[in-house]
């Protein structure tokens, strides 16, 4: 009896101490938005449905596995963008480079995104030699990939 209780009292002081490693587990929809929380960045820059994800800590780069190509819209002008089913980039602090893999629908034309940078309260996105602006607030929220399965 008192070796019973001894083993439950340890497994429930395990079960305590293990949870408490892993502070708030499941506020983000995965390591990759906690990576970018981490960096400086809102969650809503990637889409929720993050299957699989890598990062070197040392060089920042880093593999996003998105499972299949994604589409979603950006608030607050409604612009289509689209993610690959890998993106790939280099992202250290306040900074993502090289980033391959977003696109986004603008002016009759579609522009990928290759680099983002935060500034205070803005993003500021880099199309090429073109830099567009927006308050990061906007991608407070992870959205979820629009149409994914419906239409094959
Ligand atoms: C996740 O990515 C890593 C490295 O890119 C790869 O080794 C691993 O097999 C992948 N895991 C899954 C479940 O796809
Ligand atoms: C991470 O990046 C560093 C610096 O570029 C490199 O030396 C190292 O081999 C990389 N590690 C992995 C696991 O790819």
């Amino acid at each position: 009896m008192v070796k019973t209780l001894f083993f439950f009292s340890s497994l429930l002081l395990l079960l305590v101490s293990h949870s408490s490693q892993e502070p708030e587990p499941e506020q983000f929809p995965s390591q990759a938005h906690a990576e970018l929380i981490h960096h400086g960045f809102p969650i809503g820059l990637l889409p929720s449905s993050v299957l699989n994800y890598t990062l070197n800590h040392t060089s920042g780069d880093f593999i996003i596995d998105l499972g299949d190509a994604c589409k979603i819209t950006l608030p607050p002008d409604n612009y289509l963008a689209t993610y690959s089913k890998k993106v790939t980039g280099k992202i250290v602090k306040g900074r993502i480079a090289e980033i391959d893999g977003i696109r986004v629908r603008a002016f009759f034309k579609w522009w990928s995104i290759t680099g983002i940078h935060s500034s205070g309260e803005n993003l500021i996105f880099e199309v090429g030699m073109v830099t567009t602006k927006y308050p990061s607030k906007n991608f407070d929220e992870s959205p979820a990939c629009e149409g994914r399965h419906s239409s094959s």
